[in-house]
């Protein structure tokens, strides 16, 4: 029977170095936005496509990430005495959401290394890798559709979108030929090519299914970009002998790792909040008169 991609893998081991102060003493995956933590909505979107395993990939300093999806009994018992029942309801869901496990990366030796510890726990099956910085609206199709051409094809699927050329050094590089509306089968991939020799403009974005066998590869990867061992570059490998499907999208993405997006992020996930969207949307209407955006 063909496999299912029931388990994912989140690596949450980076630094943080582009949201210092914060990142000093709490890892950027516990940024809020809005009232949860970036990881949470991630592990959400996860849970959403049906994964039901989930092992972060953390280093030090981050055990807030676990104390986040541990149960809370004392927090439970306090709040139910005081007949809060849809906190003790929504604390709870945080921590029964999935199966969720936790592994250190010792080491900051790269991406396709962090994946790499993977390896152990995922076994022989196929799985998903969801960046931590990469948040995706819960209307996004990304996620399910990748896992929906695993299970169709039985090949590797990355998440692919159209950036502005001069961008596409920030990231991993595909290029493509168009299967169906969102399929494409990819031909090559680089990963932060100079934008004068990219072979296109299409860049990763965060989200992979992929088969087992590409822990072999990245146990031979060298390191590449920035000196680190890239998931970029054990794709390309595996592509020697298997096939790399590409699933391109347009919307629906926030970049919660770049600070001018995190914002976006928090805004327009505020707006959208039965609670807080009606008074959140006067008080930016009032900014954006106050500050000349709108007459
Ligand atoms: C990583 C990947 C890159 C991908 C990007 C998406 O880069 O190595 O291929 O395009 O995430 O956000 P990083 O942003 O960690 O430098």
């Amino acid at each position: 029977m063909a496999a299912k991609v029931k388990k994912a893998v989140i690596p949450a081991a980076g630094l943080g170095t582009r949201f210092l102060p914060f990142t000093k003493s709490s890892p950027k995956e516990m940024l809020p936005v809005v009232d949860r933590p970036v990881i949470q909505y991630i592990i959400e979107e996860a849970v959403d496509a049906g994964i039901e395993d989930i092992l972060v990939i953390t280093s030090r300093h981050k055990k807030s990430l676990e104390d986040h999806f541990d149960r809370l009994v004392d927090l439970e018992d306090a709040l139910t005495a005081k007949g809060k029942t849809d906190e003790v309801r929504e604390i709870r869901r945080i921590s029964e959401m999935a199966q969720i496990h936790f592994v250190r990366q010792g080491e900051a030796l790269g991406l396709g290394h962090a994946i790499g510890m993977a390896k152990n726990h995922i076994g022989g099956e196929p799985f998903a890798v969801l960046l931590g910085d990469d948040i995706m609206h819960r209307s996004s199709p990304v996620l399910k559709g990748m896992i929906a051409a695993y299970e169709a094809e039985q090949s590797s699927v990355v998440a692919l979108m159209e950036v502005p050329k001069q961008d596409i050094g920030s990231y991993g590089c595909a290029a493509a030929t168009a299967l169906s509306d969102n399929l494409v089968q990819v031909s090559e991939l680089v990963e932060k090519p100079d934008p004068e020799v990219a072979p296109s403009n299409l860049a990763v974005m965060g989200r992979y299914v992929f088969t087992p066998e590409i822990f072999d590869e990245i146990a031979k990867t060298q390191p590449g970009a920035g000196g680190e061992i890239q998931i970029t570059d054990a794709m390309a490998s595996l592509m020697t002998y298997q096939r790399m499907l590409g699933f391109t999208f347009t919307e629906g993405r926030f970049d919660t790792g770049k600070k001018i997006d995190y914002l976006r992020a928090v805004v327009e996930l505020a707006l959208e909040r039965e609670d807080l969207g009606p008074e959140f949307r006067t008080i930016l209407r009032d900014i954006a008169i106050r500050e000349g955006l709108v007459s």
